[in-house]
């Protein structure tokens, strides 16, 4: 939540910082704002909206600097409004801040400093921080920026400038990220990575209570206490292709065409045909103590939540583990069993999710097994889990998360396998057989995606309902939970997901022809249960439209649209029911005019509680 940019080097500052916004957008997008230092004086530039408002201003009033921060907010404290958007100054204008994050203690903190003749005016919580530095400032930035941290608590990620100790960009992190990209005589600070990527691939990840002063003779750490420290750059794999939109014309949308290759980069080099095997022996955990586990914990939010109740079908089938999955921001406050014998595994996309990081770090403190499936290697969740198994879907933009909950399920699939591997639970045979359904599956999403106009036509008819029930069963019900997420968060129709079972427990009441089902109904253990739950909706006159490779006769009979897939392993068959729901969701909401890459109050990274 919340994106912050800062650069020191040759090129033109306006337009390092505004193409970094705007790469940095779906962190938030409700205000933004800039500050560049110009001879020993800060400029600033705010706006309410989005960076394309403040790209206006700054072609109406420009702007030029020697060096200098910006920022794109997603509120928490104080409405969405030009005089709270960052950055933030002092009561003299000396020093100015952006901030992810949030500042728990802000309304002590200012009373405070209203008593030492502090004045402010704003509502946000972000305003204590240029003044509580302005309190210390005794001529040098990273001193006062030290002491200052030490009084805040609650999360939070910062950039600073200052008139008065000039070239120089502090940075200090507690909690959201922070990294600095380093390029040829060039420093580029950022709250992730992708702003970065058209000026370098070599890249600090700062660490929780840990300064940065970066200068254009160079940068240097040390801790919140002081203390000097040695960091090095890591090289990344992301390129700048992968940030673009490449004719698509939504991330999105082009996100959901990723997928076939996401899912062929996820299993490459994990699995060997000739031996029926698969090696992640990568993810860091001795297979003798997966060996020992009895039992599994996911913990996620969101798409990687419903991943992980898919994951759970597969380690249950493949692996005969038992497995509890539980929302990361329920977990954290939980007395919860301290089970040696047990592996907690934490999905993410982003790695930097709160809760889901505030939820590993209560399973550490009890010395417990843990593991990340995250896409994002160096991220806060990857550092701290004791094994990491990484999926490889690249960039995602779009705030909707869609190839990575593909990611994910090839992840957690490739993990079932190797659990069972370890645990001698299936002769190679077996292994083989699942393997090589896996890796037919991307071709097979190939040719729903190469249907997809079908898909398109199907969605427009439903584009003026107000409502939507989803219904599936065993291992598609987290698909039809997906599936209303998707539609919900990007074309704001109101959506519920059931069991379908579940259905004449209460929400069958709901059905009439004002409500639109979708089921998801590919042939498997439960195809008869899911046809006699679409038999009782349009018993209530209700219009179902259903995906499923179930023999088109029988079901045209009965539905009011099919959505076709191909044939599939039936535990399989999420990876490819899950891509319809999608595009059914897109078509909606991209012909309702919505904003599909940034939802309404969303932002693609929930990095406070
Ligand atoms: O980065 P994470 O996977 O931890 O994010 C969790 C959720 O915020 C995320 O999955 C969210 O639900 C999706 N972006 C919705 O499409």
């Amino acid at each position: 939540m919340c994106g912050i940019i800062g650069y020191i080097g040759q090129k033109d500052l306006c337009s390092v910082l505004l193409d970094g916004l705007k790469k940095l957008e779906y962190r938030g997008y409700d205000s933004a704002g800039i500050a560049v230092i110009q001879g020993g004086e800060i400029i600033k530039r705010r706006v309410k909206g989005k960076i394309s408002a403040l790209e206006q201003e700054l072609k109406s009033s420009p702007i030029r600097g020697e060096y200098g921060i910006a920022h794109t907010r997603w509120a928490t404290h104080g409405r969405p409004s030009e005089e709270n958007a960052h950055p933030h100054q002092d009561c003299k204008g000396n020093i100015v801040v952006v901030h992810n994050g949030i500042i728990e203690n802000y309304l002590q903190l200012k009373q405070e400093l209203i008593n030492q003749g502090h004045r402010f005016n704003t509502e946000t919580d972000t305003e204590i921080i240029p003044h509580t530095i302005e309190k210390h400032f005794r001529g040098n930035l990273e001193q006062a920026v030290g002491k200052a941290v030490q009084e805040l608590k609650g999360a939070f990620a910062i950039a600073v400038v200052c008139s008065q100790d000039r070239n120089k960009v502090v940075v200090a992190r507690k909690g959201p990220p922070m990294v600095v990209g380093i390029g040829k005589n060039e420093y580029i600070i950022s709250s992730d990575i992708n702003p970065l990527l058209n000026h370098t691939r070599d890249i600090v990840f700062l660490q929780d209570r840990e300064i940065g002063v970066v200068q254009p003779t160079g940068i240097r750490f040390s801790s919140f206490s002081g203390k000097p420290l040695e960091k090095k750059a890591e090289r990344v794999s992301w390129n700048p292709v992968m940030i673009e939109k490449g004719g698509y014309k939504h991330f999105m949308l082009k996100e959901i065409f990723e997928q076939p290759q996401v899912m062929r980069d996820t299993l490459k080099g994990r699995i060997s045909l000739d031996e029926g095997d698969v090696h992640l022996d990568e993810i860091g955990i001795l297979k003798k103590d997966l060996n020992q586990i009895s039992r599994i914990v996911i913990i996620a939010c969101g798409t990687s939540f419903n991943a992980g109740l898919i994951g759970k079908y597969f380690l249950e089938t493949i692996a005969g583990i038992p497995v509890e999955i539980e929302y990361a921001s329920e977990y954290r406050y939980k007395d919860f069993i301290a089970d040696q014998n047990a592996l907690f595994i934490f999905i993410s996309q982003s790695g930097e999710t709160a809760d889901t990081l505030a939820a590993l770090r209560e399973v550490i403190k009890k010395d417990l097994m843990t593991m990340a499936v995250c896409n994002v290697k160096n991220s806060s969740i990857t550092r701290e889990a004791k094994g990491v198994l990484l999926t490889h879907a690249g960039p995602e933009i779009g705030v909707a998360a869609t190839k990575t909950f593909t990611a994910q399920m090839s992840a957690l699939a490739l993990l079932a396998l190797y659990i069972a591997q370890i645990k001698k639970k299936m002769n190679k045979e077996q292994r083989l057989g699942y393997i090589q359904e896996l890796q037919r599956i991307p071709h097979q999403m190939e040719n729903i995606l190469n249907k997809v106009r079908s898909i398109e036509a199907a969605a427009l008819d439903f584009i003026s309902y107000s409502h939507f029930l989803y219904l599936g069963r065993w291992v598609n019900y987290p698909v039809a939970r997906e599936g209303a997420l998707k539609l919900k968060e990007i074309s704001y129709i109101h959506a519920e997901a059931y069991p379908g079972g579940e259905m004449k427990h209460g929400p069958i009441a709901l059905i009439d022809e004002k409500m639109p089902t979708m089921v998801i109904a590919p042939r498997d253990r439960v195809i008869d249960k899911v046809l006699s739950n679409i038999s009782e909706v349009k018993a209530r006159l209700g219009t179902v439209v259903a995906v499923s490779n179930q023999d088109q006769k029988e079901l045209s009979d009965k539905v009011d649209k099919v959505i076709n897939i191909p044939e599939i392993h039936e535990l399989f068959s999420p990876f490819l029911t899950a891509i319809p729901v999608q595009l059914f969701a897109y078509y909606i909401a991209a012909e309702r005019g919505a904003d599909v890459d940034q939802p309404r109050n969303l932002a693609k990274s929930v990095t406070v509680e």
